[in-house]
């Protein structure tokens, strides 16, 4: 028994952008790009909103467009989605949330829904407290078919999607990040199946980001934020990535109270990152993730048919694989024409690794990601 995933879909914005096209206008060339990331293009949402991207995924996922993977062929009944999480860190609003904007759109009568936040490896996070909650309510289940009572929601079938206009949260004068970016969705549907493993372990690490090596500070709008700092918890104020808009004599006693550095780094709404560090913590992070996953679920990593890790950069893919002691080939490298779309990205693959015939039915598949916050995970699933 376990959630099986059922069916997969991606979406991409119709904008696509160049290595060339952003060498017009930050100091870099489509060599340098490629040679350190493998990123050639990546896709820009201009007219597409967070939740036209997670839709389109969606409906893909769910049979009712065409373009995706569904196991059995059919369209599903909306009315039979009892769950519906979406990942992002870039939501189209904060109230409501991300995914009840998408529940709504999608026509999801009976889906519970609500937001993740595990940055880059926020799909892994989303399939695992998804797969979860199948199986408590499974558990539950059997408790009332043996006469108890229910004491949670009754779910059988969840919604996963990731989706990101990322290309939002971008400096577009810092050639360190604004390379690396792009928008885009991948969504996939778990059903719990009484007669199917689905997925076998999981395994989720977080690490304390100590020197701010991926940070994205909040936006608060404090123009009309009447207290004077004097009255605001300092505490509450130095753990609070906040872009401060608000007078000027509000600010300048804001710094004295805070220091100006903090203050300085968190004046942004931009990602922020230290490349190398970066870098440096995700090749660890995901062999760790990848071989816990592995002796979780009693599966040597020779088995493994296909790895979806999170596209951020082929360089890492690649010295993970050699950390790992397997084939490049093992691999869905989807970077290239998409750059790294945050939460979207493994699901995306995955839509990329259904679509050309990969994963055959049984296949064990791992999934392995990390992220700001810093996060780190993996699953392990039979396909
Ligand atoms: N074009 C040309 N030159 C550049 C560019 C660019 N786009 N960006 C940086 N450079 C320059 C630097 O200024 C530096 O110049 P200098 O030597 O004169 O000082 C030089 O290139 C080397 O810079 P490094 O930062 O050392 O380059 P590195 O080889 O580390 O590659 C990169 C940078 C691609 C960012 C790499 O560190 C990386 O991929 N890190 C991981 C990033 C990542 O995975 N982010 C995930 C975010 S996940 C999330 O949760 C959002």
């Amino acid at each position: 028994m376990g959630s099986r995933i059922i069916g997969c879909g991606k979406a991409l914005p119709q904008r696509v952008v160049s290595n060339d096209d952003l060498a017009e206008f930050v100091d870099t060339s489509d060599e340098w790009i490629y040679t350190r990331t493998g990123i050639k293009n990546r896709r820009i949402a201009i007219e597409e909103t967070t939740t036209d991207l997670g839709c389109e995924a969606a409906e893909k996922a769910l049979g009712r467009i065409e373009g995706g993977w569904c196991l059995d062929g059919e369209t599903i009944d909306p009315a039979s989605i009892d769950l519906l999480i979406c990942m992002t860190i870039s939501p189209d609003m904060v109230v409501p949330s991300q995914a009840a904007l998408l529940k709504a759109r999608l026509g999801l009568p009976n889906a519970v829904a609500f937001d993740l936040n595990a940055a880059c490896a926020g799909c892994i996070y989303g399939l695992d407290v998804a797969s979860s909650m199948l199986e408590l309510s499974a558990f539950d289940g059997r408790r009332v078919a043996d006469g108890g009572r229910r004491t949670r929601n009754a779910m059988k079938r969840a919604l996963v999607v990731g989706s990101e206009r990322l290309t939002r949260l971008v400096d577009w004068t810092d050639r360190g990040t604004c390379v690396l970016f792009g928008d885009g969705a991948g969504a996939v549907l778990l059903e719990w199946r009484d007669d199917d493993p689905g997925i076998l372990a999981s395994f989720l690490k977080n690490t304390d980001d100590v020197d701010d090596v991926l940070v994205t500070p909040n936006f608060f709008d404090m123009s009309t934020f009447p207290f004077a700092p004097a009255a605001t918890a300092r505490g509450e104020l130095s753990c609070a990535g906040m872009r401060i808009d608000a007078p000027d004599e509000t600010v300048a006693a804001l710094r004295a109270q805070q220091g100006g550095e903090v203050l300085e780094a968190m004046e942004s709404a931009f990602i922020i990152m230290q490349g190398q560090a970066v870098f440096k913590f995700a090749t660890s992070a995901m062999t760790e993730a990848a071989q816990a996953v592995c002796e979780r679920a009693d599966v040597p990593l020779s088995a493994v048919k296909c790895i979806v890790p999170h596209q951020a950069n082929e360089r890492i893919i690649r010295y993970a694989a050699k950390k790992l002691g397997v084939s490049e080939d093992l691999f869905q490298v989807s970077i290239a024409e998409v750059g790294n779309t945050s939460a979207s990205s493994v699901l995306m693959a995955l839509a990329d690794a259904y679509a050309s015939g990969r994963i055959e039915e049984d296949d064990p598949v791992l999934l392995v990601g990390f992220g700001g916050g810093l996060t780190a995970g993996a699953i392990l699933f039979q396909a």
